[in-house]
């Protein structure tokens, strides 16, 4: 048997009829592009009877994409079947893809016809479509509850009749993969001319089984997977191509299949597709999703530090992914700190890992997950302190705030190494009273002159920000505060210009420069 896998991608057709909003021509021409580059062997590039905006979209694919097939859906009618070959006039290898339902339920209570008339059907539409192309694709639609006995006598037909991709298709999802697979292996028993065809399979997602139905269908001699890059598809989506195409990869010795996929384009398809089609990709999706190269657990860290195959089956550039990523949480060892910071181009020499790790610690227990720049956040902070011990510290606060009303904000400012002072503070707005709380402790006569909020990073929990510029007897003092609370920053950044004004009055002392 053939050991290629052919990989038969329908974002543009089954993919696009689930999608919330259609997409123009222009997109579905770009997804084409991309699918092309990635190495699809066929791409359905639409539905051409069902509107002039597929028939059109089908015709600008048809005439720009070189390199994989184009194929497009027509129902057992022959306007469809005629709408369809026009549409792909200029395509340089059209296939027609016919389908019609075959299990009971579909023929008695969809299609109202007799079983005599679902077979004429069939095969007058394939012998309609093969005067356009000798390239016909057959579905019976519904297949995963179609009767065995007649699955078997509609497939023997339609390659009769002339169809040389017979696709299986549980429209539905309604199958096992050991059920799909007997279906498969059936096939090849019962149906005498078999081996005249491709055997294709379409599987829908609604047990959650497509990957798994298709995966068993190949080993029961399958050779074409229908899928879409991500799994889009009507209601819970067909089978995500790319997780065949790499457990085929990654089975390569075992099951000696290959497929034309150029593997490393896989992370940018799925990202143009995504938002092209405005669905995002799952954090935890399979080979594409965010998470799917993150490890979070310390023990999974240090691991992966030492050996990525300890935790790892994919390597990530196989999909065009730089490397692997360590999600720095409050479950991540010293370790894993370290690894970001030298990736971060930071020498052992730059940071204290001890104190480092607390304050990470600390912040990772506030905000989840540490990104690179609140790590480097916390690199400075901690290398302003280990330079000298400041002379104000920030030991409390609270403020209290309510819509049209005062704020009112208590603090304990640590001022040298034994006195804490308390304040305390009515004012309008929180910010206005924590300082004005801040101030009656030192009583430098300052001015505030700017003041400036952002977040350092992305995210609703970034850290936020505080820069402020602080007038002090006719000089400038600029101060920072970075914390996650906003007030805690803006808090720190006036502390910050306090140790400022604190040092520089000491100088001036040493060298009676007292104003
Ligand atoms: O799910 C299905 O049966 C289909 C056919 C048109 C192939 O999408
Ligand atoms: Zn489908």
């Amino acid at each position: 048997m053939n050991n290629k896998v052919l990989i038969f991608d329908t974002t543009l057709r089954d993919g696009e009829q689930a999608l919330p909003a259609c997409l123009n021509v222009n997109e579905k021409l770009q997804i084409a592009i991309a699918l092309e580059r990635l190495g699809i062997d066929i791409i359905e590039a639409g539905f051409p009877i069902s509107s002039p905006g597929d028939f059109k979209s089908v015709q600008v694919i048809s005439k720009n994409i070189k390199n994989s097939k184009i194929c497009s859906l027509a129902r057992c009618i022959y306007k469809d079947i005629d709408t369809a070959a026009q549409a792909m006039k200029s395509a340089i290898s059209p296939r027609i893809h016919i389908f019609l339902g075959t299990s009971s339920l579909h023929i008695q209570s969809k299609l109202k016809k007799s079983f005599h008339e679902i077979t004429e059907m069939i095969t007058s539409s394939i012998k309609r479509a093969r005067k356009y192309t000798d390239d016909i694709e057959f579905s019976c639609e519904d297949a995963g509850r179609t009767s065995l006995e007649n699955l078997c006598f509609f497939v023997e037909k339609a390659i009769k009749y002339g169809a040389n991709t017979i696709n299986i298709p549980d429209t539905v999802g309604y199958t096992t993969p050991t059920q799909f697979k007997n279906i498969i292996q059936t096939l090849y028993e019962k149906v005498p001319n078999i081996h005249k065809a491709i055997l294709s399979v379409h599987c829908h997602n609604d047990l959650g089984m497509a990957a798994g139905n298709s995966m068993s269908a190949i080993e029961a001699g399958a050779r074409q997977i229908e899928g879409t890059i991500g799994g889009l598809g009507e209601r819970a989506g067909n089978t995500a191509l790319e997780e065949i195409i790499m457990a085929l990869k990654i089975h390569s010795r075992k099951m000696g299949l290959v497929t034309n996929i150029k593997t490393k384009e896989i992370y940018r398809t799925s990202k143009i597709i995504s938002q092209l089609c405005r669905m995002p990709i799952p954090i935890n999706k399979a080979i594409i999703g965010k998470n799917a190269f993150s490890h979070s657990s310390g023990i999974h860290q240090d691991g992966v530090l030492k050996n990525k195959e300890n935790y790892e089956i994919i390597d990530p550039t196989m999909i065009g992914l730089k490397k692997s990523k360590l999600n720095l949480t409050s479950r991540s060892g010293r370790a894993a700190v370290n690894h970001r910071m030298n990736e971060m181009g930071y020498q052992p020499h730059d940071y204290n890992i001890d104190k480092l790790y607390i304050d990470f610690l600390k912040l990772a227990d506030k905000k989840g997950q540490i990104f690179d720049y609140d790590l480097e956040a916390l690199a400075f902070i901690n290398n302003q302190k280990e330079k000298e011990e400041e002379y104000f510290q920030l030991k409390y606060f609270d403020v209290q705030s309510k819509l049209s009303g005062f704020s009112i904000a208590s603090v304990i400012l640590k001022c040298g190494s034994k006195k804490k002072i308390k304040e305390v503070t009515t004012k309008n707005g929180p910010v206005n009273a924590i300082y004005q709380a801040l101030n009656k402790i030192t009583l430098y006569p300052i001015k505030l002159k700017k003041f400036n909020l952002v977040a350092n990073g992305e995210g609703k929990d970034a850290l936020g920000q505080v820069n402020i510029i602080v007038k002090y007897k006719s000089r400038n003092f600029y101060g920072l505060g970075l914390a996650t609370d906003v007030i805690e920053a803006s808090a720190k950044a006036l502390v910050n210009v306090f140790n400022h004004i604190f040092k520089a009055n000491q100088i001036d002392k040493k060298f009676d420069r007292g104003s």
